[in-house]
């Protein structure tokens, strides 16, 4: 699946115009992130993370719900994809589902935590992406919070999240997004 495929998929989803911008971007600032992480020597497949970063969303065609990660993962694999793009699109909700809120929201049971550099670096890239713009993480955490309350565990997780990338990085990812795009 190359990056044409992942937009023809979307747009024979039916992923309306708003789908297709936020999932170009967020393609595009997951690139940034990995990019910057191959230089500093680190394993990541660029192309894994730039149709990933496209079909993150692909769920959102058929729910909003947090379910659209699941629901998104199980269409991709339905159709056969790549089982390491399913699972960028299973796990990049919040800053990952802990088992206790997959058992909560009633999903089978599964892994919902980005595991993967790639996968990491999408799920962090959609918390900075706002409809099709960059925005501050602390944005998308305080909608968290007001969502899910002050303690909620995924406000922890992403923040976690940002600092794995960041020691990964020796810098903050947010700069580095900032530093190299450009609307
Ligand atoms: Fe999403």
């Amino acid at each position: 699946m190359n990056e044409q495929e992942a937009i023809n998929l979307l747009k024979e989803e039916k992923a309306p115009d708003t789908l297709l911008r936020h999932s170009i971007t967020v393609s595009e600032v997951s690139l940034i992130l990995a990019f910057a992480l191959k230089e500093n020597g680190y394993e990541i497949d660029l192309e894994l993370v730039k149709v990933g970063g496209l079909l993150h969303d692909i769920g959102r065609t058929r729910m909003h719900t947090v379910h659209h990660g699941y629901v998104g993962g199980k269409l991709l694999r339905e159709m056969g994809i790549d089982e390491r793009i399913v699972r960028i699109a299973e796990r990049h909700v919040g800053g990952g589902l802990s088992k206790e809120d997959a058992e909560k929201i009633n999903l089978p049971e599964g892994v919902y935590m980005p595991e993967t550099l790639e996968e990491k670096v999408v799920c962090f890239a959609d918390k900075i992406v706002g409809m099709d713009r960059v925005i501050p993480l602390e944005e998308t955490l305080d909608k968290f919070r007001k969502e899910l309350g002050d303690e909620s565990d995924a406000v922890q997780r992403l923040i976690e999240l940002k600092g794995e990338l960041a020691k990964l990085l020796g810098r903050d990812p947010e700069d580095e997004v900032k530093k190299n795009f450009f609307v």
